[in-house]
C-alpha cells in the first residue's frame, strides 16, 4: 500500500502539476481533494502545454484512474471545456471520475466573489474571481448544490429557485449589482452539463478510494495551491476558501489518515504569491523581476504577474510542520542559475528578537523582517544536468540549505518545465 499526498508548501505555483504527472505513471489512482478552477497545474508534455484546472494531472496515463473528490468544487463548463481541450489533443479521458459529493459553482457565486471584492476599500484578497470562496461558503452553510443533485432535476430546480432568490437579492440590495436570474434558463444550462458529465460520475467516490487502498493499489493525493493559502493555517484571510495541507486529502478524498505513506512537499526554490497579502520576503523591482521573467511567472489561470521573493526558511518550517513532509521536491532550481548571490531568510526579527516560528497572525506577520543568509550563486546552466553528482556544488550547498530547514529529504529536483528535466536524487 502506497498513499502519497502532493501538497504546495508556499503560495501555490510551486510547480505540483509537474511533479504529480511525474509520480503518477506509477501510481494506480489519482485524486484531486480540494480547490477548483482557481488552480492552473501546468504540464508540459514535448511540444505541449496542458494547464489543467479541475482534473487530476495523472490524466494523461490512461491506466490511471483519476478522480475528482468530494472536496473540490466545479464549474462544470470548465470541466468540460478541459476535458474536450484534451480529447482534441489526443487524451480520449475515458479515466476520469468525478465524486457526486462535489459541490457546484454556479454563476451567483462568480458574481457574488466579483462583488465582494470590488466592495472592499481597501484589503482585497485579490481573489482569481472564479466563484471557489462563495461556493465553499454554501457548502458550509448547507446550501450548496452538489453534482449530485444536477443529476437530480427536481432537486436541482428548487435548490436552484430558493439560491437564486437569496443571491439575487443579496446582490442587488447589499453589493448594488444589478443582475437578472432566470431559473429556467440556468436550469436547463446546468441540466445540459449534468448530462454532458453523468458518465464520469461517481456516487460515493470515497468507496472507490478506501477500496484502492484496501487492495493495496498506490494512491496520489494531489493538492491544489499551498500551505500559505490554507484557510487554517495560512495567511488568513489572504487565502483560498479550502485546506490545501496534507490532513485536507483526508477530508477531500474520503480516507482515514493512519494510511498515509510519504506527503511530499513542493518546494520553489524561491517564493511567488499572487493577489493580495503579506509577503515577507518579496523583493520589489530589480532581482524580483528578473525572477518572474525567467521563471515565467504569470498565473496558470488568470495570467497576472505573480510577487517573487527570497527562498523563506520560517514558511518552509511552518509547512514542514503542518504538513508531516516526508520528502521534498524541489521546483525551478534552474531559474537561480544566473544570480550572483541568492538570499535565504533564516528567520524573521519581530520586536528586537528573532524568530523561527511563523506567526499565522497577520498583525504580527506586519511587524516581522527577514533575516537573511547570502550564499554564493553558482552561475552555471543546471537545465541539461541529469544526475545529483552533476549539479555545481554550490548548487547542492543551496539545496542542503533547503533541505535543513525542512528538516526532510529532497528525493526530487525539477531543473526546466519539461518531463524529462528532473533530477531524482
Ligand atoms: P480564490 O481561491 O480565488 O478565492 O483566491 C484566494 C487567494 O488565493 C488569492 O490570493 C488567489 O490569488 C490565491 N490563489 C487561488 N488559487 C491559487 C493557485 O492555484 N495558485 C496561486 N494562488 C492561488
Amino acid at each position: 500500500m502506497t498513499v502519497s499526498i502532493i501538497v504546495g508548501t508556499q503560495w501555490g505555483d510551486e510547480g505540483k502539476g509537474k511533479i504529480t504527472d511525474l509520480l503518477a505513471r506509477d501510481m494506480d489512482m489519482v485524486v484531486r481533494y480540494q480547490g477548483g478552477n482557481n488552480a492552473g497545474h501546468t504540464v508540459v508534455i514535448g511540444n505541449e502545454t496542458f494547464k489543467l484546472h479541475l482534473i487530476p494531472s495523472g490524466i494523461f496515463f490512461a491506466n490511471v484512474l483519476c478522480v475528482i473528490g468530494n472536496g473540490v468544487v466545479i464549474d462544470p463548463a470548465v470541466l468540460l471545456q478541459e476535458i474536450e481541450t484534451l480529447r482534441s489533443k489526443g487524451h480520449p479521458v475515458n479515466n476520469l471520475r468525478i465524486s457526486s459529493q462535489a459541490h457546484v459553482i454556479l454563476p451567483y457565486h462568480k458574481d457574488l466573489d466579483k462583488a465582494q471584492e470590488k466592495k472592499k476599500e481597501a484589503g482585497r484578497i485579490g481573489t482569481t474571481c472564479r466563484g471557489i470562496g462563495p461556493c465553499y461558503v454554501d457548502k458550509y452553510n448547507r446550501r450548496g448544490i452538489r453534482i449530485a443533485d444536477l443529476m437530480d432535476p427536481d432537486a436541482l430546480k428548487s435548490k436552484l429557485e430558493w439560491n437564486l432568490e437569496e443571491k439575487g437579492f443579496l446582490l442587488d440590495k447589499y453589493y448594488g449589482m444589478k443582475v437578472s436570474y432566470n431559473v429556467d434558463s440556468i436550469f436547463n444550462e446546468y441540466l445540459g452539463y449534468a448530462h454532458a458529465i453523468k458518465k464520469y460520475v461517481v456516487d460515493e467516490s470515497s468507496s472507490l478510494v478506501r477500496d484502492a487502498i484496501k487492495k493495496n493499489k498506490k494512491l496520489l493525493l494531489e493538492g491544489a495551491q499551498g500551505t500559505m493559502l490554507d484557510v487554517d493555517h495560512g495567511t488568513y484571510p489572504y487565502v483560498t476558501s479550502s485546506n490545501p495541507v496534507s490532513s485536507g486529502a483526508c477530508v477531500g478524498a474520503g480516507f482515514p489518515p493512519n494510511v498515509v505513506n510519504e506527503i511530499i512537499g513542493v518546494v520553489k526554490a524561491y517564493v511567488t504569491r499572487v493577489g493580495g497579502g503579506p509577503f515577507p520576503t518579496e523583493i520589489e523591482g530589480g532581482i524580483g523581476d528578473k525572477l518572474r521573467e525567467w521563471g515565467g511567472e504569470y498565473g496558470a489561470t488568470t495570467g497576472r504577474p505573480r510577487r517573487c521573493g527570497w527562498f523563506d526558511g520560517v514558511v518552509m518550517k511552518h509547512a514542514a510542520k503542518v504538513n508531516g513532509l516526508t520528502q521534498l521536491a524541489i521546483t525551478k532550481l534552474d531559474v537561480l542559475d544566473n544570480l550572483d548571490k541568492i538570499e535565504i531568510c533564516t528567520a524573521y526579527e519581530y520586536e528586537g528578537k528573532q524568530i523561527t516560528d511563523f506567526p499565522t497572525d497577520i498583525r504580527r506577520l506586519a511587524k516581522c523582517k527577514p533575516v537573511y543568509e547570502e550564499m554564493p550563486g553558482w552561475k552555471e546552466d543546471t537545465t541539461k544536468v541529469k544526475d545529483y553528482q552533476h549539479l555545481p556544488e554550490k548548487a547542492k550547498k543551496y539545496l542542503d540549505k533547503l533541505a535543513e530547514l525542512a528538516e526532510a529529504r529532497i528525493s526530487l529536483i525539477s531543473v526546466g518545465a519539461e518531463r524529462g528535466q528532473i533530477i531524482r536524487v
